[in-house]
């Protein structure tokens, strides 16, 4: 068989990626390890800054998204018993998309599947051979064959776990990783939102989030041990730890029900470079990971397919390498200023098990200094609809 490009991954990433370049005849197929039941399982992301919804508009998906989605113009702030909301669009004049991970991909996925584009499931032993050459290749089992795909590029599109960033030599690849000692236990339910917008929450107990899917679906978190497992937290006990972190005003507002799913993410701040080697791109979280907090995962995965794609249509269009040549060093610049503000909002909202009481006055401080300044707020503000591409 032979590709152009050789996307590996079906998540997100690999998926916006196939269709940008499907809409301007370059063709791609897409290896992903799992179903596609399997890959529409997963519960993640829920915020969208406007650089992914123009993606998926040039895409030519954004159809369902543009009518389900929900726009968003601020966020709550809360701390103990106060609470106070930063303005997106006073601030910076844009706002976010709250439109679920879930649904983007399955959008995706449909808008694949409708072209006749070429994705293959439940692909086992991916290795990539000849990154490194003019003549890349890809092998793997696929339906209890051996196959073999001859392509011009590779996108490594696998996720953290894949096998793309580890095929890079380590003399070539550094790694830079900060593991947080707490994760989030994740509760999605059938209920009204507590809140029109997000409440992050930073009180005693731990951090929590009440964020949503629509109208009618929301999406909670509650920051948790690492030894914790998600079986051990009933219903019960999942809301009245959440009605514990949050102001009593909204908790007494909560509308609970049964959950759909409970999980529990550790938290992980990650990034490798460079995101090439030769012929291979490394994209979204296979090359680099944030902790949710700033609800940037998704997003930083989707300046890395901007630069990409356009970096290979210079390359099909144009004969020009400029664009790939420089992907790496153009990601990489907009992913740490990502992981900075990732970073940044976890330890303003979270309780670390090591703080003493000068580490709480600072946490305060933090959170006073934004409630207060405007200029801070902006700069919060910024950061969370997205640096431009
Ligand atoms: P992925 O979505 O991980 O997709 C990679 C795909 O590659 C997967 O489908 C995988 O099955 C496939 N794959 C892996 N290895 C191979 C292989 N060897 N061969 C073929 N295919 C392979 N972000 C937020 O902004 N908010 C959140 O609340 C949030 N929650 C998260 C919760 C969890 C548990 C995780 C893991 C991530 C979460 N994220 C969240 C991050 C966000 O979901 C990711 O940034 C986003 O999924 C990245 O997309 P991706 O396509 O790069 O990677
Ligand atoms: C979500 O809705 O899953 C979500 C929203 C904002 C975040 C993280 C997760 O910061």
């Amino acid at each position: 068989m032979r590709s152009q490009v050789v996307i590996i991954g079906g998540g997100p990433s690999g998926l916006l990626l196939g269709q940008l370049l499907h809409r301007k005849g370059i063709d791609a197929v897409v290896l992903e390890r799992k179903t596609r039941d399997y890959v529409l399982g997963r519960i993640r992301a829920g915020v969208l800054e406007t650089g992914f919804v123009n993606l998926m508009r040039e895409a030519g998906v954004a159809e369902r998204m543009d009518a389900e989605s929900i726009v968003h113009d601020g966020t709550v702030i809360a701390y103990g018993e106060d609470q106070f909301r930063v303005d997106f669009v006073e601030a910076t004049g844009e706002s976010v998309l709250v439109y679920g991970q879930t649904e983007l991909t399955r959008d995706l996925y449909d808008a694949r599947e409708a072209c006749g584009a070429e994705t293959l499931f439940n692909v086992d032993n991916v290795v990539i051979n000849g990154a490194d050459s003019d003549a890349p290749y890809v092998t793997f089992t696929h339906e209890g064959t051996e196959k073999r795909i001859d392509c011009d590029f590779i996108a490594g599109c696998d996720g953290f776990h894949g096998v793309s960033r580890q095929t890079i030599p380590l003399t070539v690849r550094k790694e830079y990783e900060k593991v947080y000692p707490f994760g989030w236990l994740g509760l999605l339910s059938d209920t009204p939102p507590v809140h029109e917008e997000l409440i992050y929450s930073n009180s005693e107990r731990g951090f929590a989030l009440c964020s949503q899917r629509s109208w009618t679906r929301s999406r909670y978190y509650i920051q948790c041990s690492l030894s914790d497992h998600a079986e051990d937290w009933s219903d019960q006990m999942f809301w009245d730890e959440l009605r514990r972190r949050l102001p009593a005003e909204t908790a007494e507002t909560l509308v609970t029900g049964p959950s759909i799913e409970k999980s529990i993410a550790p938290l992980r701040s990650f990034v490798t470079e460079p995101m090439r080697w030769g012929r291979l791109f490394l994209c979204g979280d296979a090359a680099h990971i944030v902790p949710p907090t700033g609800a940037k995962g998704l997003n930083t995965a989707a300046s890395d397919i901007h630069y990409l794609y356009h970096g290979l249509m210079q390359f099909y269009e144009e004969k020009d390498s400029e664009g790939i040549d420089r992907y790496s060093e153009k990601a990489l610049a907009r992913i740490w200023k990502a992981e900075r503000f990732s970073w940044n909002t976890t330890m303003m909202l979270h309780r670390f098990p090591d703080m003493n009481g000068f580490d709480l006055k600072m946490q305060r401080a933090d959170l006073e200094f934004l409630r207060d300044n405007h200029d801070a707020q902006k700069v919060f503000a910024t950061n969370y609809v997205g640096l431009p591409f």
